[in-house]
């Protein structure tokens, strides 16, 4: 018998569209060599004698993806949000981030972050490191064990910090980011992927941005970064790039924003039309992190209008931004954060529904990593499968209304079991 075939079964949820909610209840989700082979009512007599487990009323959706985290900053998460961007990097990032040169450190704390992001329901993650290559190396030993599916980036920085964080120029940067690529390709790991990591422009000189364009082509390598997340980030990126269009225009010019070149970028909060416009054009993936942005006061942003523009959208918790990994949180938050935009700000763009920020925060921010975040043939198996019967309502509720519930508050208790994919974690 193949053994590489496995069946689920519960009541299954996920999204076709961005609109499309699907529900299955009490059905089969057969899983074969890692990918959703299909989903029954009944189970077809072909897959008779195949392992199945049953978890009875218990909701099974999609694992969840969190597009924009910074592994490092899991430290300190949920203290000093009593700034803006700027002053935050200066005064509690940069000095946490120095700490993880100490591998002793770096495995204590990136310990931690692994663990719970492990527990969590996310399968799969980007995740900023810091810009020390040797405990980057150490962050992807931990996650490639943990059977998540992450993208993690060594952080380049040769300017605009402080000097005991500081690459030396554009030139070491770029070596270290070699020599980090090397490793990686030599530990062959099975679901750990290096991703480029220039930090935002304000920390990346021109030098340095070219030279990560030459490495991106030689070793065909995704990118993630920040962009026109604060006010006086973008004001101070016009002042360093005085050439570019716009702050967006200022990794494009490198080769370093979507063409060739599959790119995530955190926030878009003051996103224009120009710069939407070229996201979409470009396939940039938007990781819309609304609770960081509450945090930091950078603000809320346009998430409708990149939907309808149909620009790529997913959640990302950018934690210490962020003071939670939870990805349900962010989908609340999401929602939350568009309805204050919609009444304090532009009743143009309606609040999200529930749909679509489930969408996001599966299908959405999934497709960064292919075919990912669904239920539908032939995507890889990420699955969660949640009990809610701890949350108690004297009421009976339908299986949207259970999800719904769920997004507001449930947390790491919910999670029955985890499978990455096509691989069971817990
Ligand atoms: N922009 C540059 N670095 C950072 C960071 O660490 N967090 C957030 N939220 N924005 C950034
Ligand atoms: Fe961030």
């Amino acid at each position: 018998m193949n053994e590489s075939i496995f069946i689920l079964k519960g009541n299954l949820v996920f999204s076709r569209s961005v609109e499309e909610l699907e529900i299955r209840e009490h059905s089969y989700l057969v899983c074969k060599d890692g990918l959703v082979e299909g989903i029954y009512e009944t189970l077809p007599f072909e897959y008779g004698g195949y392992p199945v487990t049953d978890y009875g009323d218990s909701l099974i959706i999609p694992g969840l993806v969190d597009l924009h985290v910074h592994a490092p900053q899991y430290s300190y998460r949920g203290l000093g949000m009593d700034m803006e961007l700027l002053e935050w990097l200066e005064t509690n990032t940069f000095p946490e981030e120095a700490k993880f040169r100490d591998l002793e450190y770096a495995r204590q704390a990136y310990s931690i972050f692994v663990e719970n992001l492990k527990k969590s329901a996310t399968t799969r993650a980007c995740i900023f490191a810091t810009v020390h290559r040797k405990g980057t190396l150490l962050l992807m030993d931990l996650l490639e064990e943990s059977g998540l599916c992450t993208m993690v980036g060594k952080v380049n920085m040769d300017r605009n910090c402080p000097d005991y964080l500081r690459e030396t120029d554009a030139e070491e940067s770029a070596t270290e980011t070699v020599e980090w690529i090397k490793d990686v390709l030599h530990k062959k790991y099975q679901h750990t992927k290096p991703i480029l990591t220039p930090r935002f422009t304000p920390s990346c000189t021109d030098e340095l941005m070219e030279k990560l364009k030459m490495i991106q082509m030689r070793y065909e390598l995704p990118l993630q970064s920040h962009l026109s997340e604060n006010q006086s980030e973008i004001a101070w990126v016009k002042e360093l790039c005085p050439w570019s269009e716009f702050y967006g225009d200022a990794y494009d010019k490198f080769g370093l924003f979507g063409v060739d070149c599959p790119t995530v970028m955190a926030h878009c909060v003051y996103s224009d039309e120009r710069e939407t416009a070229r996201m979409k054009e470009n396939g940039v993936f938007v990781a819309h992190c609304p609770e960081s942005n509450m945090n930091l006061a950078s603000g809320v942003a346009p998430v409708r209008k990149f939907l309808d523009e149909g620009v790529h959208v997913g959640l990302g918790s950018d934690v210490a931004g962020g003071s939670t990994e939870s990805i349900f949180t962010a989908m609340s938050h999401a929602i939350q954060a568009s309805k204050l935009r919609w009444r304090l700000f532009d009743d143009s763009l309606k609040p999200l529904t529930v749909e679509e920020v489930f969408y996001m925060a599966t299908k959405g921010g999934g497709e960064f990593f292919g075919k990912v975040g669904s239920f539908e043939p032939g995507y890889e198996l990420d699955a969660i499968v949640l009990d809610d019967t701890r949350l108690m309502h004297p009421q009976p509720l339908d299986v949207k209304k259970r999800l719904e519930r769920l997004i507001y508050f449930s947390d790491d208790r919910e999670i029955m079991a985890k499978y990455a994919a096509g691989v069971q974690i817990f």
